[in-house]
């Protein structure tokens, strides 16, 4: 993927285009335009969509999994299944039905099929209100404010993903966030100190992919490379986590491709709810990347036999919100036109 490619002119969309009166297929072509938004590890996106007729192929692809910080691919399989769950809101918001086959682990990198049909079912689990969040959702990486999440933001936050094999924790206890903030140190430390690790945090900082201009991109790149900046970013983000109102922990009963693939469709459903209700959002890697602190992780948090999927921040900032840029949908389209 060639870095210069990268713009940020996908997230204006104007949904007057969508081609209603098309066929399945060009509709398909307008869906992705909004799957391509969703977050992914490092903005690694590593998505690729084949469309065929009214079918669309979901696969990844191997040139940007994080194979350092992400050996086992859990973040590349949620990274795909937030794409994934960009496309079904976009589809329900544009009265399309569809129908999505999982096959992630089973098929080389195919993840899953998303088969289209023009008689659409009303989906109890997506509001409404979650298609404008497609365009707006981002995050945020600023300290939290002072503030609780209300009692109402939690309900609706677990009611949205109720149908789902996917289960959400919220700590906001001060001693057990106090120390998974420990643990967060403790990550950040162990994987700074790994030169491959800062190697490949470097190279996504330097594509730019990670937002900030070429030039201190390219800065960012050789800092991040060269220098073990463990303990400040530990330190700095323990600290975050302490000071967060809540912190979100998504679990699954099985750690099967599939079941990371689901955790992704659900942790982007709760970012776009967040964003609705201008909750910030901000994922947390390093403690699930380190197979001991990931264990460490589910025994602080007594989550019982379920295992930890996704790991994030929430709570108020009035920070303003900036989108990171993407590649263009026909860099990782593989349909031929
Ligand atoms: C599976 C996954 C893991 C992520 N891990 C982190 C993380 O450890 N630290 C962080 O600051 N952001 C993390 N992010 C957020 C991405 O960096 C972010 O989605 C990406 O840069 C695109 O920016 P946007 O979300 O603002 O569109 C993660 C996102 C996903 C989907």
């Amino acid at each position: 993927m060639d870095a210069d490619e990268l713009t940020r002119a996908v997230w204006d969309i104007s949904e007057d285009e969508f081609p209603a009166a098309s066929s399945l297929e060009e509709q398909a072509e307008f869906l992705l335009r909004y799957a391509i938004l969703a977050p992914s590890s490092h903005n690694s996106q590593p998505w690729q969509f084949t469309v065929r007729d009214e079918t669309i192929e979901l696969s990844y692809d191997e040139a940007r999994w994080l194979e350092v910080a992400d050996r086992d691919k859990r973040e590349l399989f949620i990274s795909v299944g937030c794409a994934l769950e960009n496309l079904c809101t976009a589809a329900e918001h544009f009265d399309v039905g569809y129908e999505v086959t999982y096959r992630a682990g089973e098929d080389g990198d195919v993840v899953s099929t998303v088969t289209l049909e023009s008689d659409s079912e009303p989906s109890s689990k997506r509001p409404p209100e979650l298609f404008d969040e497609l365009t707006a959702r981002y995050t945020s990486h600023q300290l939290f404010e002072d503030q609780p999440l209300p009692q109402e933001t939690r309900d609706q936050f677990r009611r949205v993903i109720e149908a789902d094999d996917v289960t959400l924790y919220l700590i906001d206890d001060p001693d057990e966030k106090r120390s998974i903030g420990e643990l967060q140190a403790e990550a950040d430390e162990a994987q700074m100190a790994d030169p491959a690790y800062r190697k490949e945090l470097g190279y996504w900082v330097g594509t730019g992919a990670l937002g900030s201009s070429w030039l201190m991109a390219r800065i960012g790149q050789a800092v991040v490379s060269h220098f073990d900046l463990g303990e400040r970013e530990g330190r700095k983000n323990s600290k975050l986590i302490e000071r967060a109102p809540a912190i979100a922990l998504l679990t699954t009963h099985d750690d099967t491709p599939t079941a990371r693939v689901k955790t992704g469709q659900v942790f982007e459903r709760l970012a776009l709810l967040a964003s609705a209700a201008d909750v910030a959002v901000h994922p947390m890697s390093q403690i699930l990347e380190r197979p001991e602190m990931r264990s460490a992780l589910a025994a602080e948090a007594a989550i019982g036999d379920e295992v930890p999927q996704q790991l994030f921040r929430l709570g108020y900032t009035e920070e303003e919100r900036t989108h990171t840029p993407r590649w263009p949908l026909e860099a990782v389209s593989l349909t031929e036109q």
